[in-house]
């Protein structure tokens, strides 16, 4: 294949989350440690805040398993001879304004696998509520992003739904929340950010036919807003696990990420 033929075909995962989440520092990592011997591609250059998507072309290690393996034994020999198994991540732009046309647009990407959506753990705590809140409402763009894509708004046919991890970052930081605290607190936010859409959606007056129910993140149910709730109502699965890129434990928890992305293959 040449280039831009890999780049269409091999599974693609997008890379979301705030500015400053660590989500280029990640694909760095991965991209040092995935390194294949048909391979010599440059490093990206790490700049502070990224401005444009970059695609980056990794090789997910024998070591972890396939999604497609599960059912597999462990004596299975066919799965220790794997041949390191290319994948594509899409790193996008976190900032404000960015967002929107180079990340969530990236959700109608035909090669899409599933969505990492990096958070920065050490401000997800109350005492910094505005970061907290930005990370939770972009969160929630992206996840009704997925869920339109389930319903297939506008297409003749939804298509199956896209897995989320939610990876956990910078958990070597003090005042970093533990996973289980930070699905907690993101749940909270999103349904708070679910209860003003809504309001403004009625306020605008739409009409019975164009299926408001799909325009509100998790279905326009009564019950509060949970990632179980996304699942059962579209089928989108939300994961959660802590890890740390960079600092005194880096490299905690990126292998569990990667066994996640190879659940998805
Ligand atoms: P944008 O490109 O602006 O969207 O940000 P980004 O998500 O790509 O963040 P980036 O990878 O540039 O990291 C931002 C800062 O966080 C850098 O200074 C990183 O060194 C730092 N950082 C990333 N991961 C970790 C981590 O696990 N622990 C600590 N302590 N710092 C981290
Ligand atoms: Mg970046």
């Amino acid at each position: 294949y040449t280039q831009s033929a890999r780049s269409q075909l091999t599974p693609t995962f997008l890379l979301l989350g705030a500015s400053g989440a660590g989500k280029t520092s990640l694909v760095s990592l991965l991209q040092k440690q995935s390194s294949h011997p048909d391979e010599n591609e440059p490093q990206p250059a790490q700049t502070r805040t990224s401005q444009i998507i970059n695609r980056v072309s990794l090789y997910l290690p024998p070591t972890i398993s396939l999604g497609s393996n599960k059912y597999r034994s462990d004596n299975d020999v066919s799965l220790k001879d794997r041949e390191p198994l290319p994948y594509t991540i899409i790193d996008t732009p976190g900032h404000g304004k960015l967002r929107l046309e180079s990340g969530l647009s990236q959700i109608s990407n035909p090669a899409l696998r599933g969505v990492i959506f990096v958070v920065d753990s050490s401000v997800m705590d109350s005492s910094d509520s505005s970061v907290s809140r930005d990370a939770a409402a972009y969160l929630h763009d992206t996840l009704l992003a997925l869920q339109r894509r389930t319903t297939g708004k506008g297409s003749v046919k939804g298509k199956p739904p896209i897995p989320v991890l939610i990876a956990a970052n910078k958990q070597d930081l003090f005042t970093s929340l533990p996973a289980g605290a930070i699905s907690q607190r993101l749940q909270t936010e999103i349904e708070r950010v679910r209860v003003s859409r809504a309001k403004g959606l009625s306020a605008v007056g739409q009409d019975a036919d164009t299926n408001e129910e799909d325009d509100v993140l998790g279905g326009g149910g009564e019950e509060k807003f949970t990632f179980k709730l996304l699942e059962e109502e579209y089928g989108i699965k939300v994961d959660i696990i802590g890890g740390a890129v960079k600092g005194e434990e880096a490299g905690k928890g990126v292998t569990r990420w990667e066994e996640w992305i190879g659940g998805c293959l």
